[in-house]
Parts: C-alpha cells; structure tokens; sequence
C-alpha cells in the first residue's frame, strides 16, 4: 500500500530511473479494477490494446477501435485517483500519419482522460512521437515484440535473439529516447538485449517478457490474477487465481439458488 497521495506524473518516471526505484505498471480497462489497483499503490495503468483480447475475445488485439480504448480510459480514470493513466493507441490510428495521430491522441486524453499515450514501433513512428511529444502529449513507446505487427513477425515470438535484430531493438529503442518518448516498454526481448537498453538510456523501460533489468515491469492483469487463460505466455506471473475462484463461486450461487438456500427465508418478527 503506497502512502502517496498525490497524482503520478509522467515526469516521475525519469526520477525513478534516477533514483533507481522500480516501476510498476499493470493493465485495467474498467472503474473497479483501476479502484484496486490503485488502492493497492500502482505506479501506473494501461489500458492497452489487449483489450481486445481479455475484454472482447478476440485472437489479436488488431480489430480494437479508438472508441473502445476511449471507452475504457473513461471508466479507468474514474477509479484511478492517484496512478497514472496510459491509453494505448490501437492499429492504424497513428501509422496513417501525423496529422491522424494527434487527433487520436488528443481524444485519448480530452474524452478519456489519459495523462500519457503508448504506441508501437520505433523508426517508423519517430516523426508521430516527436509532433505528440511537441504539442504536449507523453508518448510511452513499445519496441521488440509489437503485436500490432504480429502477422508481419510470424506470431507472437521473441524478438532480437538474432544479432540484426538485437541492433534494430536497440537502435529503435535510442530513437523513441530522442524523438521525446518518456519510457519504453520492451516486450519478449532477451534479457541481455534489456539490460543493454536499460543502461544506455535515460528514460526508463518498462519490461514484459523481458527480464529482471529493465527499470520497471508491466503485466495484463487478466494473466497476472488468473483471469485469462486462453493463452499465457511462459513469462507471466500469476498472483491470483481469481479465474477458478470465480467458477467456484458461481457454483456455489447456483446450488444455493435451486436448492433454495439464496436467499434465505425472512427473519419471522416476535
Ligand atoms: O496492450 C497491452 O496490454 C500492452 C502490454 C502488454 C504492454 O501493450
């Protein structure tokens, strides 16, 4: 439990990194969890484009819409009091330019309520994270796995184990520092390819799949409490297993209803 009450900022990050203080980052997508969790002391919430998947069934995160993660920021800023917001920017609404992105981005922020944005890639979206970053905007970047790209990269795999690949990870990484990105997160990189990253640069990185050096760690709190378990990657952690003890309870409501234990006969009055 944190005893900080003021909002976090996005210009915490880079203290942290300094001081040398672990950040923590886990997903929500709706008021209640985002009411626990930063009850709990979260550095900060994602909504991320994984909605999609623990939210919405789908295979991949591509068909989620700016409406729905505009959707879910709402409800997320309304239970996170104290945690910072991050909205993730869904497929093709940055790619296609500019000019779309800023748009997208601002309403991420004015009708959801997000303090700082994410998006996917690293020289491909410089120029986007640099005009965000120059209008106001914190851009939280995402370099190694990207599974907005996971048709292109062959499915969800680990990404620089090759020396090539390890150069454009690395090199991805320095170029969202200098177009203004205030973190990155790296996702199924090798730990050695974090750790490099990790010391080079000055904002810190937020890690998943990646390793115990990286500055901080982000988890889908779906995987992390054993909500979700149509595909869990070997990486995560289950903190709870809140999926079975929700099947157990609803068991236990079921039997209680046709055996007519619930609910219970009114008291009789004397
Ligand atoms: O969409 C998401 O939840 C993410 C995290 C896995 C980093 O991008």
């Amino acid at each position: 439990m944190s005893t900080r009450s003021a909002p976090i900022r996005t210009t915490d990050f880079a203290e942290w990194k300094r001081r040398h203080r672990k950040i923590s980052v886990l997903t929500a997508y709706d008021a209640t969890m985002a009411r626990l969790l930063d009850r709990a002391g979260i550095d900060a919430i994602l909504v991320g484009d994984s909605l999609g998947m623990v939210i919405m069934g789908y295979q991949t995160t591509l068909a989620v819409t700016l409406d729905a993660v505009v959707h879910h920021t709402r409800a997320v800023r309304n239970g996170a009091k104290r945690a910072l917001v991050i909205a993730d920017m869904p497929f093709l609404t940055y790619q296609t330019g500019v000019d779309d992105a800023v748009r997208n981005a601002g309403r991420l922020l004015q009708e959801g309520g997000a303090s700082a944005v994410k998006l996917e890639g690293g020289r491909g979206v410089a120029d986007v994270v640099a005009r965000l970053v120059e209008i106001g905007i914190p851009v939280m970047g995402h370099v190694g796995l990207t599974p907005q790209s996971v048709h292109q990269l062959g499915g969800y795999r680990r990404v620089g184990s090759s020396p090539e690949e390890m150069e454009r990870v690395i090199e991805d990484a320095r170029i969202l520092e200098r177009a203004g990105a205030f973190s990155v997160v790296l996702e199924s990189i090798p730990s050695e390819v974090a750790k490099t990253i990790s010391g080079e640069l000055t904002i810190p990185t937020i890690g998943i799949g990646a390793g115990p050096h990286c500055d901080g760690q982000v988890l889908v709190s779906y995987d992390a409490f054993g909500l979700y378990d149509e595909f869990v990657p070997s990486f995560v952690k289950r903190y709870a297993e809140l999926g079975s003890a929700m099947v157990k309870a609803t068991e236990q409501y079921i039997a209680e209803v046709q055996d007519g234990r619930f609910p219970a006969p009114p008291e009789k009055k004397r």
